[in-house]
């Protein structure tokens, strides 16, 4: 465990409540094992949002839009949400609709690196939670398209599917963690080394939910 149960809890009971259909789309989540981003972080998302007066967020990986529905309730006018599934894609257009939410988002059936070359911007928030290995190259591909002082934020920095352990001991200067085969892992050490050498942004890793990068655009 990496973030202590206590803080979490502690974070979770300080923060937001769901609206009614985020809490129905909550209880989908626990039900289908599907991993959202949760409601610590949802906050910090609602948040950014709030602080960027965010025009256009663009997401890498919406699943059934629950990270979405938070960036909305930040204030957003629009959000791009992408999915290569479309049967979640499709429960995000509903809940949405449910929500009354579904006129300020566009749903974008397909894989998020190609769509994201369909779009110019400018994006004031991002957000990147899909394949870990393709971290990296997302943000590569917004980095221009984000608006000055636009802010991307990246999920599971600290916890999901990668090994904790092994990327501490990359960012701490050893060289051969984490192990060749472990992608995914590697994907995240990659991205972190992508923004945190970027002169252009400004780094900070928050230790809430599965632990988000969020990187803002200096100039
Ligand atoms: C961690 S979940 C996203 C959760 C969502 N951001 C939330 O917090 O509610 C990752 C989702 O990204 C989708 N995905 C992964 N790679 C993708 C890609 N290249 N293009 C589109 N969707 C992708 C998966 O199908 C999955 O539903």
């Amino acid at each position: 465990m990496v973030l202590s149960d206590d803080i979490s809890r502690f974070v979770r009971a300080a923060g937001p409540g769901h609206t009614e259909v985020q809490a129905r789309m909550a209880a989908f989540a626990r039900e289908h094992d599907f991993p959202n981003i949760g409601p610590e972080s949802g906050a910090v998302l609602r948040l950014l949002a709030r602080l960027t007066d965010a025009g256009t967020v663009f997401e890498f990986g919406s699943g059934f839009g629950y990270s979405a529905s938070w960036f909305l309730r930040g204030g957003a006018d629009r959000v791009v949400l992408t999915e290569f599934d479309a049967d979640e894609l499709d429960r995000g257009r509903a809940f949405m609709r449910e929500a009354g939410l579904a006129d300020r988002c566009e749903f974008e059936d397909g894989d998020a690196m190609a769509t994201v070359e369909r779009y110019d911007g400018p994006f004031d928030v991002v957000l990147v939670d899909h394949q870990k290995e393709r971290y990296a190259d997302a943000f590569r591909a917004v980095r221009e398209k984000l608006a000055p002082g636009g802010v991307v934020v990246a999920d599971n920095v600290m916890r999901g599917p990668i090994d904790f352990d092994a990327l501490l001991r990359a960012l701490e200067g050893d060289a051969a963690a984490p192990d060749a085969d472990d992608d995914r892992t590697r994907g995240i050490a990659a991205y972190l080394d992508t923004v945190r050498e970027d002169d252009a942004f400004e780094t900070a890793v928050l230790p809430v939910g599965s632990g988000l990068a969020v990187s803002t655009k200096t100039d």
